[in-house]
């Protein structure tokens, strides 16, 4: 039977460039389409694992159990939060009792290990459960990012158009998409999926847009990337405002926090819908009802 679930995973080889509020927001979007989505705490930090409210008590066990256990994830594995629709594997990710050495390490001793989380993704729970996983990921070139990377259907790579961000695209991003890539000769299931680079978390100042621009002309369709055959550069950015680090502090996704207002472009609430439309077109025209009472509510 072919995979349905579909896997997109968040990453950069840089830290607070945004990842985490973009896959909290993503997420809690998918889940107000009416999708079932499970969100995939793969950075040691646990900051997606805090960021919604859980439905009930937090499991016992997390992404570092599954790991152990060489890739399978069972349902108490996972928790429900209290966003509708919305589920989360739990990073969980230090060394149980009985191990004495932590995943990351334990999954470098084993010849499969970068394709854990991969074959986790193909199992009958998520293939059943979940018609989407978002996987967001620590900000390093570390085996966690890779397994992370290799999971996916497809990747988001989140990019804030600064000079520092820009210089690690280069030195640290395309060389680990080089080395996760090798065996994709052989096969293309032993490569990574395609790469969408999301500007993300964009001021809006002539430093960042020259940056944007260069960035776009560098990656412009059938540009020869020898990283990777497939990396695009998304139309949609998220532009950087007040509203998504509200909507944080709120616990609750920005479409539902930030709602189009009488001579407002760029919502929240828009900028995230036109952001699903580009990574899954087959949800375009589809929009979130939303919940108006609880922006009242928060105003
Ligand atoms: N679009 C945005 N506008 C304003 N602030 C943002 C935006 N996206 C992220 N941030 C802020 O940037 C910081 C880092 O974001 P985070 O999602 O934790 O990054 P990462 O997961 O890559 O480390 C946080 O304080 C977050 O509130
Ligand atoms: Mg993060």
């Amino acid at each position: 039977m072919p995979n349905k679930t579909i896997v997109i995973s968040v990453v950069s080889t840089k830290g607070g460039v945004g990842k985490t509020t973009f896959v909290a927001n993503l997420s809690g979007l998918l889940a107000a389409l009416k999708l079932r989505v499970l969100v995939v705490d793969a950075d040691p930090q646990a900051s997606m694992t805090m960021y919604y409210p859980l439905a009930g008590e937090p499991r016992a066990t997390g992404l570092a159990d599954v790991l152990y256990r060489g890739g399978h994830i069972l349902a108490e594995d996972v928790a429900a939060t209290s966003i509708p629709g919305l589920s989360i594997l739990a990073a969980n990710l230090k060394a149980p009792d009985n191990k004495s050495v932590p995943v990351e390490n334990w999954l470098q001793t084993r010849l499969d290990g970068i394709f854990m989380l991969k074959n986790a993704m193909k199992g009958a729970y998520v293939q059943d459960n979940f018609d989407v996983v978002v996987i967001d990921s620590q900000g390093s070139t570390g085996t966690l990012t890779g397994l992370a990377a290799m999971a996916g259907d497809f990747m988001v790579a989140s990019f804030r158009p600064d000079f520092l961000t820009h210089t690690a695209f280069y030195s640290d991003l395309m060389p680990l998409l080089e080395s996760l890539n090798v065996l994709r000769k052989q096969s293309p299931e032993l490569g990574t999926g395609p790469v969408r680079v999301l500007l993300n978390d964009v001021p809006r100042t002539k430093n960042a847009r020259m940056i944007a621009e260069a960035l776009r002309g560098e990656f412009r369709p059938h540009a020869n990337i020898h990283a990777h055959p497939d990396i695009s550069v998304l139309d949609t950015f998220v532009p950087r405002g007040a509203a998504y680090a509200e909507a944080t502090t709120n616990q609750c996704p920005v479409h539902q926090f930030d709602r189009p207002s009488n001579g407002k472009s760029n919502s929240g609430y828009e900028v995230m819908h036109q952001v699903v439309y580009e990574l899954l077109p087959h949800l375009k025209g589809v929009w979130a009802d939303g919940n108006i009472e609880s922006n009242e509510v928060v105003q």
